[in-house]
């Protein structure tokens, strides 16, 4: 398999804070509350998936306790940082630690993965702004944060790490979210992620925006099958002007029709389609290809079964 349909992701961050319960919510499926019961990861836990196009993820959750990080840092760092694509790095948000020890790992990961991935010689098909790899630095556990201090929270912290990075001689970039596994920012953050990975997504794009047009949707979100993270979306630019979107619509869909899926397959009624139809609009969510979901939603009266119909006959176009 090539490097470029290959891609191996690291997953960092301090132990607790959180990277194998998102693993968990994420790629399998578990429940939010189900986290609470998770132990420690030991060393790494490399999971192979499968994803859209045939991209494989490499995906590498690092045990977080000190010894272990110590271990990545040391003994293990050309194992586990070489040729990696993209390090996602969970912070606690709550931890007494965050800009000061907690900081300091990330730092030192941050110089790791540049010395065993210098950005000339990266074969690894990464991307970052400086052609090594990406980094993604999520603030988690956001919940834990009052509502009104999220926003500023986040700001400080992202200042203050990229002023840290750049005084350590990091020039890369860096992108920051805040993520809880109560909310759909969790979705959001990883949806960014996989679209970063995935390759020929402004085809795809063209694909949804022809589907747009020709079926007078107001919107199409394709969703990938197993994770229900969005891949891509269009929306017909005039209904935006027309009318408020919620900006996390994305993102409460995936949790929603996740918790759904789940609720079917505990009765063993395997999760098909989703017809949803009221007096203004109407939203048809129907398999697409074998990897994906396609969400439309139109407004007036245009009938579910002519949406139906439209995906069917746009099937072989995204196969
Ligand atoms: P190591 O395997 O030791 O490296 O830890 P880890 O980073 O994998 O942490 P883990 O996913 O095991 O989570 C530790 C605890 O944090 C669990 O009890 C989770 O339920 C909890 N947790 C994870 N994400 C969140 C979150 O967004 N909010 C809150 N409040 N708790 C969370």
């Amino acid at each position: 398999m090539s490097s470029k349909s290959r891609k191996k992701v690291l997953l960092m961050g301090k132990s607790g804070s959180g990277k194998t319960s998102m693993r968990a919510i994420i790629f399998k499926s578990q429940l939010a509350a189900d986290t609470r019961r998770l132990g420690a990861t030991i060393d790494v836990e490399s999971s192979q998936i499968k994803f859209l196009g045939g991209l494989r993820l490499d995906l590498w959750d690092c045990g977080g306790q000190d010894s272990f990080m110590d271990s990545h840092l040391t003994a293990q760092s050309s194992t586990v940082f070489r040729s990696v694509h993209s390090l996602i790095y969970i912070f606690d948000a709550e931890s007494p630690e965050l800009l000061t020890s907690d900081t300091a790992y990330f730092l030192k990961c941050l110089r790791t993965l540049r010395d065993q991935n210098p950005p000339s010689t990266s074969s690894s098909g990464s991307s970052g702004e400086d052609g090594g790899p990406t980094v993604f630095v999520l603030l988690h556990k956001m919940d834990l944060v009052p509502v009104d201090m999220q926003a500023s929270k986040l700001a400080e912290f992202e200042a203050e790490v990229t002023k840290k990075a750049r005084e350590s001689g990091y020039q890369g970039g860096l992108q920051f979210y805040g993520t809880s596994i109560w909310n759909e920012t969790l979705y959001k953050a990883w949806s960014i992620v996989m679209s970063h990975l995935m390759p020929s997504l402004s085809s795809l794009r063209t694909h949804l925006s022809h589907f747009l047009s020709l079926s007078s949707a107001s919107e199409v979100v394709l969703f990938e099958r197993t994770t229900f993270l969005v891949i891509s979306s269009v929306t017909n630019e005039q209904e935006v002007h027309d009318t408020e979107w919620d900006e996390r619509r994305f993102e409460r869909i995936s949790t929603m029709v996740k918790a759904f899926k789940l609720g079917c397959s505990k009765i063993r009624s395997p999760f098909s389609s989703l017809v949803v139809s009221t007096q203004h609009y109407t939203a048809v969510l129907d398999s697409l290809t074998p990897e994906t979901y396609i969400l439309v939603i139109a407004r007036g009266e245009i009938q579910p079964a002519a949406i139906e119909l439209n995906i069917r006959l746009a099937r072989p176009h995204f196969g």
